[in-house]
């Protein structure tokens, strides 16, 4: 059985960056699930369908022609339907788009099968919401990041900040709740620890610290 390392906890914990240098130190796979969704919201926006409209919705899901192509620079280049939508996907709106379609169980049906195509040899790290719980519940290591509403909110606003862009903390900590509502409120997936998880709280352990942690677990 190919092995599979799942990442899972709410947006900003730092999942992507644990999981992408777990995924490069191990030379393993990388599934960015978060971006298939954000891929099915943008896709919506593209084909002028409403995230409400869940029948159109998860028919979008179903035929999602999306592709991942890694550049020379290293970064991921997500395109849909050959037009590139990096940056759009990643944008708060995308990630609204993101969680509002995710929570119609026809849509994560739809993009079950897709995801668990990526556990390829010699291995994948797995990130997202249900990882562990729904994609992967065989996967022999899990691990749920979390940290306070506050704590991620800080860092989503020192990133963009970096990146020149001009936001309000207090609006960020608004979104960050609003979506972690969502994600843990919905019928379908919510998002929880899977019971065999190892959950790590990185409020107040720097992200090196974190991986560190992780690592440890990894080679035991
Ligand atoms: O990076 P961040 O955690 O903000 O977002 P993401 O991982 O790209 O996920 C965006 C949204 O997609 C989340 O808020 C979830 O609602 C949804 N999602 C999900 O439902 N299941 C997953 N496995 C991954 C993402």
């Amino acid at each position: 059985e190919i092995p599979v390392i799942t990442v899972d906890g709410p947006s900003g914990a730092g999942k992507g960056t644990i999981s992408h240098m777990l995924a490069d130190n191990l030379g393993w796979h990388f599934l960015d699930s978060g971006a298939l969704y954000r891929v099915t919201g943008q896709a919506c926006l593209i084909e002028g369908v409403s995230w409400d409209d869940a029948p159109a919705v998860a028919e979008i899901a179903r035929h999602l022609a999306v592709s991942f192509t890694r550049a020379d620079s290293g970064e991921v280049l997500v395109a849909y339907k050959g037009q590139d939508v990096s940056r759009a996907i990643r944008t708060e709106e995308g990630g609204r788009g993101a969680s509002t379609v995710a929570a119609i169980p026809a849509v994560r049906d739809a993009l079950l099968a897709r995801q668990q195509d990526f556990r390829q040899a010699p291995g994948l790290v797995a990130d997202g919401r249900d990882m562990g719980t729904v994609v992967f519940p065989d996967a022999p290591l899990k691990f749920y990041l979390t940290a306070s509403a506050e704590e991620r909110a800080q860092r989503r606003y020192k990133q963009l900040i970096a990146k020149g862009e001009g936001v309000s903390l207090a609006r960020l900590l608004e979104d960050i709740e609003e979506r972690d509502a969502r994600d843990s409120q919905r019928s379908v997936s919510p998002l929880l620890p899977a019971e065999d998880a190892i959950i790590v709280d990185s409020t107040a352990t720097p992200i090196g610290d974190v991986f560190a942690q992780v690592m440890l677990k990894v080679s035991e």
